[in-house]
């Protein structure tokens, strides 16, 4: 039977490589997968220190056991060259870094140790996409996903995929198409069970094997549940081969749904939904892309639960397989696209790039969360031949999805089946020589020549990149684009939906950025804490699961030019805003949609309002929110804002020891009402001991409100204190552990705040 386990312990790490590793140990750096070639700092680097060859090596012992065995070593992503060798012979190269790759072992392995040395080169070659120009994003060398061990029988499963060709019919039939491996396989038995969350099977079937491909199919099925975004519904396929004594097994996880853009907008599962989406750059700082299963699925967690999206874009490359499952469990649509950005490489580079669709395709295409395959190099030109083939390889591996192709250019080649554009018009009325009043959108007409379906793929982004820490009127106006652009889609029934650039601030190259080697075009910065326009997304949410009340305001009056806090956005989905401020009575104000007619839920702005003049009084507020005639939430800022206390808060509470985790931790000074002060810029000190240990730097500022930082597990099991020092408090500490394993419930407890008692220093 087949075991599969992580191989991501007892990897030794070089900063170089030369032939000598190829054939022996060499005394390195012992490592824990996924893994960063090296730490960069936060801003303001070299990226050319990543640009080189690394090496890693690994060894396997063997017993005849196992050499009876088919074994195989699967990486999940390594960046960006890889050769692997196994006692000295190449047996792989993979010139990707972000799809995953199989090395078969079996042939290469003898009893005893067994040296596995993975060569890493990760300069920018310009025969693999996405390198051959420039590139807004930085691509961070080493083995920065799991590796998995696998051992098979010599006749094994390879491929599964699960094709449901009339998801909304009563009565459904599953069809599932198996690749398989082995010399064994004459005669051998498939079996086949559909089996739902409880583990029960729903239906099962068997057939006999006669060759490389086996098919079978289930049909009349009337008691499969949709998948759909509120009710993510995943059934396991089990598979079991049955060859003389022998056999394989393999689970796969799928959902039926229905998924179609058209013309009319996109329909999932016979409803139309209108697309309101992020795109998200896998990169964290210091780490680069080296972060665990639980930051990957936090992301999506942050996208749904937090931002109120309906689908994430995977900007520019395939994701990490842990984001994606994750996708599937929470109901969070994916538009996935190959890598590259702008620039088409020559012939070499067009093979790698059609070898990507192909492994994109055969490892997600059972994923019911991705709804769209990119098949075309985001913002290129039009190339007649290269797209043909890139569209025909997709529809070939995978029939029931459609194609996209981001482009920035109007009225280009349309191959794929959606037309997707990063519509970048709103601001461009500030240009030099622009000589057009403000447009939110441009008319999907316009753009296409008329060739629907249409979804607008990026905005904002570099025509407005905000600071966590900038001003409040730039904050407003950032916000002001999210709100145009959002409420335009909504309006417009051509638009199958919008996707906002981006998730969170990106470290990039010195070509684009703010001159500190980050885009800081998130709605959140690059630790994941939200701005305010966060609070655009997820202000679209329904009030009944989170009521959101975000006054777009540091409430001073001498911060914005001119002096005052008019005109006041609060993003909210409450029915009502009542404002207070100092002792007058409260005036209740309603959403705005003369301006945001199509929003799910426009914001309040006020406009007018006496709250004193220049030289008098200036006085606290609170502002109330109400659904249905009953107050939901009410925040309150201070007059005189006074750092007050000090919050320690973890995203969790325990860590994984023996596997790559980390949790994240968020500091805030906050005044005398509980808000964070934007402008505070005092130092911190941040100390670890026990079963845990820093990334990146421990000493920090504050800026734009918070410091946050994250801890990784050791290896080891234990308690975990975290300590923070900073000028004006006395240090605060917090308790957290590093478990064997969590328990399902503990794993899914997130924002575990805990705000220790804390006194200013005397
Ligand atoms: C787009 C590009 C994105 C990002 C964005 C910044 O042109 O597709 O990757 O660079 O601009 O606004």
């Amino acid at each position: 039977m087949r075991i599969i386990k992580a191989c991501n312990d007892g990897w030794i790490f070089h900063e170089e490589f030369s032939e000598r590793h190829r054939h022996e140990v060499v005394r390195g750096r012992s490592v824990r997968l996924p893994h960063n070639a090296v730490d960069l700092p936060l801003n303001y680097f070299a990226e050319s220190q990543y640009q080189k060859q690394f090496c890693y090596q690994m060894v396997l012992h063997c017993d005849s056991e196992m050499l009876d065995r088919e074994v195989h070593l699967l990486f999940d992503g390594a960046m960006a060259d890889t050769q692997l060798f196994v006692n000295g012979s190449e047996i792989l190269g993979h010139r990707d870094g972000y799809t995953p790759f199989w090395a078969r072992l079996s042939p290469y392995l003898a009893t005893g140790s067994n040296l596995v040395t993975v060569k890493i080169d990760g300069r920018e070659n310009p025969d693999i996409p996405p390198f051959g120009g420039q590139i807004d994003y930085l691509t961070y060398a080493g083995i920065y996903r799991d590796v998995w061990l696998q051992l098979t029988d010599q006749s094994w499963i390879s491929d599964v995929q699960i094709v449901a060709l009339n998801p909304l019919a009563t009565q459904k039939s599953i069809h599932v198409y198996c690749s398989l491996e082995g010399a064994r396989l004459a005669g051998a038995r498939l079996r086949a069970e559909i089996r739902d969350r409880d583990a029960a099977i729903v239906a099962s079937t068997e057939i006999t094997v006669d060759g490389f491909d086996a098919e079978c199919e289930f049909s009349g099925l009337h008691n499969i549940d949709l998948w759909d975004i509120d009710a993510p519904n995943l059934y396991r396929l089990h598979l079991s081969l049955e060859t003389g004594g022998r056999g394989d097994h393999k689970d796969v996880s799928f959902g039926v749904r229905g998924a179609e853009f058209t013309p009319d907008g996109f329909i999932l599962n016979g409803r139309k939904l209108k697309i309101r989406g992020l795109n998200r750059h896998q990169s964290y700082p210091y780490v680069g892309y080296a972060m665990g299963r639980r930051s990957q699925e936090r992301d999506a967690e942050i996208l749904k639960h937090e931002l109120c999206c309906n689908l994430v874009r995977s900007s520019h490359y395939p994701p990490s397989p842990w984001f994606l499952d994750h996708c599937d469990r929470i109901g969070l649509l994916v538009f996935e696209e190959i890598p590259g950005w702008q620039h088409i490489g020559g012939e070499n580079w067009k093979e790698e790039s059609l070898r990507n669709v192909r492994r994109m395709i055969l490892r997600d295409r059972n994923h019911p969360s991705v709804i769209l395959w990119g098949v075309r190099i985001n913002e290129s030109s039009d190339d007649h031949e290269f797209y043909t083939r890139t569209n025909r390889l997709a529809h070939q591996l995978d029939p029931t999805r459609q194609t996209a192709g981001v482009r920035c250019i109007e009225n280009s080649e349309l191959l794929e089946d959606v037309y997707t554009m990063n519509d970048f018009v709103l601001g461009s009325e500030d240009m030099p020589g622009a000589n057009h009043a403000r447009i939110a959108l441009r008319k999907p007409i316009e753009v296409t020549g008329g060739k629907p379906p249409y979804m607008v793929t990026e905005f904002n982004g570099h025509m407005f990149p905000t600071k966590i820490f900038d001003n409040e009127e730039r904050q407003a106006e950032h916000v002001l684009r999210f709100l145009q652009v959002l409420n335009q889609a909504y309006g417009d029934p051509n638009v199958s939906g919008c996707i906002g650039w981006c998730l969170a601030d990106y470290n990039t190259h010195q070509e684009f950025g703010s001159g500190d080697r980050i885009c800081h075009h998130g709605v959140l910065d690059m630790f994941r804490v939200p701005k305010f326009a966060a609070a655009v997304y997820a202000s679209q949410g329904d009030p009944a699961r989170q009521p959101v009340l975000m006054p777009v305001t540091r409430w001073a009056r001498g911060e914005r030019s001119l002096g005052g806090v008019l005109p006041l956005i609060i993003l909210t989905n409450c029915d009502e805003v009542e404002l207070r401020v100092g002792q007058a009575s409260g005036e209740r104000f309603k959403p705005d949609r003369a301006l945001f007619p199509h929003l799910p839920y426009a914001p309040v702005i006020i406009r007018n309002g006496n709250f004193g003049n220049w030289g008098e009084k200036w006085e606290s507020m609170s502002l109330t929110g109400y659904v249905d005639d009953s107050a939901v939430v009410e925040i309150h800022r201070a007059s005189d804002p006074i750092a007050s206390e000090i919050r320690l808060s973890a995203d969790d509470r325990e860590l994984i020891a023996g596997e790559k985790d980390e949790i994240r931790l968020v500091v805030r000074v906050c005044d005398q009402f509980g808000s964070a002060l934007p402008y505070l810029t005092d130092p911190l000190c941040i100390d670890i001991t026990g079963a845990a240990s820093l990334v990146g730097p421990a000493e920090l500022a504050f800026r734009g409100g918070s410091a946050a930082f994250w801890i990784e597990s050791t290896g080891t099991v234990g308690e975990i204190t975290v300590g923070v020092e900073t000028p004006r408090f006395m240090p605060v500490t917090l308790k957290l552990g590093a478990v064997n394993s969590l328990s399902a419930a503990r794993f899914r407890e997130v924002c575990a705040h805990a705000i220790p008692k804390n006194r200013p220093r005397p």
